[in-house]
């Protein structure tokens, strides 16, 4: 059923961000995070959830209006609130820019930016998931689950495949296997941390003659 793989994709989407928040925690620390993997990320979103996962919702958000106008109501303007997830993409993508190119922006100015954009999709995954879909499946029809159904795959824009599902899964793995490559090679705590510690067993060997453990050896 379609709904069911809109949840899936939520799925998907849900790793994708939880890979962009670890980045974002690296760059916290002032750390260099891995740039590739959040340009894929970037990447990814700009592609899938705008050309393939909005345009489903947005198509079943269309009948719920014509069979239930008043759940329609309560979730709001969907294909706007799609579009309001395009701009705050588009602002973490020009946040990246602007510092890989080594512009002035404020570091929590670039913060707020990319959590503003995992907090929003969190929200609206949860609100579609909570209201959106179960209205949906309530009200819609047999009938018109299968009218959406041909519609996408009678869609001439190829973006509406299995082909282009699959590669869009190939693109997930490989986003994620960045993310594993980019943690192993990241020391287990930050550089920052690893020095204070490194200095207090140096201070405090003279009392209590405390090794340096082999972790924290440079
Ligand atoms: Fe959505
Ligand atoms: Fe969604």
């Amino acid at each position: 059923m379609i709904i069911d793989s809109l949840r899936q994709e939520h799925r998907n989407i849900e790793k994708l961000l939880l890979v962009l928040e670890r980045e974002l925690s690296v760059f916290d620390r002032e750390e260099r995070p891995d740039y590739q993997v959040i340009h894929a990320i970037i990447a990814y979103f700009l592609v899938y959830p705008h050309c393939y996962h909005h345009p489903q919702e947005d198509m079943i958000f269309e009948k719920l209006r014509e069979r239930d106008p008043a759940a329609a109501e309560t979730i709001g303007d969907l294909p706007a609130e799609h579009w309001s997830c395009a701009k705050r993409l588009w602002r973490v993508a020009q946040a990246v820019e602007s510092v890989l190119s080594d512009l002035e922006v404020p570091r929590h100015a670039v913060h707020d930016i990319v959590r503003d954009f995992i907090e929003h999709e969190r929200r609206h995954i949860a609100m579609e998931e909570r209201d959106f879909f179960p209205a949906a499946v309530e009200a819609l029809e047999r009938q018109e689950w299968a009218e959406i159904a041909s519609r996408l795959t009678n869609r001439k824009n190829p973006l509406f495949s299995e082909t282009v599902e699959e590669r869009f899964d190939a693109v997930r793995r490989h986003i994620l296997e960045m993310e594993e490559e980019a943690e192993a090679e990241r020391p287990a705590i930050s550089g920052a941390t690893l020095a204070a510690a490194r200095a207090f067993c140096r201070s405090a060997s003279p009392i209590v003659r405390l090794e340096v453990p082999s972790c924290l050896k440079p």
